[in-house]
């Protein structure tokens, strides 16, 4: 058995792949300090799979435990989704963003390449393109300069990624998310944002529930049909799935390049207006919104060409709309009868 790391393995996309690379046969160890996740995850997601994932509590900031780590397991790969990702909190806090997403991550290459362990899924996003020129969007579309610390940290990530495979025997593959949405089907696990959120779906499902009181659509003069911005929005259950075909592409040898990129999207976009509308058909329930001013650092349009991903890592998004915006408000539900949150 195949046994894989996966850091910050108990947040929104980290909980959906541990379920997905159990229930794919993988043995899975958990590294996640608990800074936006709960401890309860774990055991939901053991609830899922029947199989409870090994769970180690710490800071991968703690280099000495990070190097102990590797020095006592025996890994075949690692998935690293553990960094802090608000992109707002990013620009206030820049050091603490490339402390905690550039720090770790070399702490975590440098421990694997020091123990001989080469298959690595970094966890980047569709970010690094800005507003590209063309959609949809390749690969091979430029890098532009990023918008936010956060955004800048994707970008280092992918280049320390990129320089460490040519000079060691680690293999990479950087995924770039477009817009992951959505829960998993059993309504045990999901995105648990703290706060207001920014993110639009988890802003409208607790808009519906009542928490808010209206969702703010920020901006109906962009040069898209409607006026409002158009995103890829993936189902987070699509994109777990994603990392395991990346995961045995490496395992496997089958990479063409020691350091691979691939678009994690469906290929299609939606406006937010759109969106809105799609959540009230799914739901059979009107949203209260207004139109505000736009957002700062928003992009007109991203939508993802997935033709990459679906020749070279044999992937394609399979879960529609409705199935996204269903499960996140079944999640939004169970959240609010309070049975999750402790
Ligand atoms: C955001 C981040 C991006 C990050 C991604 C990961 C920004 C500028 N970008 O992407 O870097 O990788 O999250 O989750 O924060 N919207 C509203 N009202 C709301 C919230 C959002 O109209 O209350 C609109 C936005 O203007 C945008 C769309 O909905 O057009 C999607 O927004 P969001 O979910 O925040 O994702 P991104 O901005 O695409």
């Amino acid at each position: 058995m195949q046994r894989i790391l996966v850091t910050g393995g108990l947040g929104f996309i980290g909980s959906h792949t541990v379920v997905e690379l159990q229930q794919a046969g993988y043995d899975v160890v958990i590294i996640d300090d608990l800074s936006n996740s709960q401890l309860s995850v774990l055991d939901r997601i053991t609830s899922i799979t029947g199989m409870k994932p090994d769970f180690h509590q710490f800071d991968l900031k703690e280099k000495e435990k990070v190097h102990q780590f590797f020095q006592q397991e025996k890994i075949d790969g690692v998935i690293h989704f553990a960094a802090s990702k608000a992109v707002g909190e990013s620009v206030n806090e820049p050091l603490k963003y490339y402390e905690n997403n550039i720090n770790t991550l070399v702490y975590v290459l440098k421990a694997m390449n020091n123990n001989q362990v080469e298959n690595f899924i970094f966890s980047s996003s569709c970010t690094v393109y800005g507003q590209a020129d063309e959609l949809p969007i390749t690969e091979s579309a430029p890098v532009k300069t990023a918008e936010s610390p956060y955004g800048n940290t994707k970008q280092i990530g992918e280049e320390i990624l990129k320089e460490t495979t040519t000079v060691s025997n680690l293999n990479g593959i950087a995924l770039r998310y477009f817009n992951p949405i959505g829960a998993h089907a059993s309504a045990k696990i999901g995105e648990l944002p703290i706060g207001v959120p920014q993110n639009l779906i988890p802003y409208i499902t607790q808009t519906a529930i009542g928490i808010r009181e209206e969702l703010s659509i920020f901006g109906d003069d962009y040069p898209t049909e409607d006026g409002t911005a158009i995103r890829d929005y993936i189902h987070v259950v699509d994109l777990a799935k994603a990392h395991i075909k990346a995961l045995e592409r490496l395992i496997e040898n089958r990479n063409k390049e020691k350091y691979e990129v691939f678009n994690v999207g469906t290929g299609s976009g939606s406006s937010v207006l759109e969106i809105v509308k799609a959540f009230e058909k799914a739901t059979n329930q009107d949203l209260a919104y207004k139109i505000v001013e736009r957002r700062a650092g928003d992009i007109t349009a991203a939508f993802a060409d997935t033709t990459l991903a679906e020749k070279e890592l044999n992937w394609k998004a399979e879960l529609t709309l409705e199935d996204c915006l269903l499960s996140a408000w079944n999640w939004q539900k169970k959240i609010h009868e309070n049975t999750l949150v402790e």
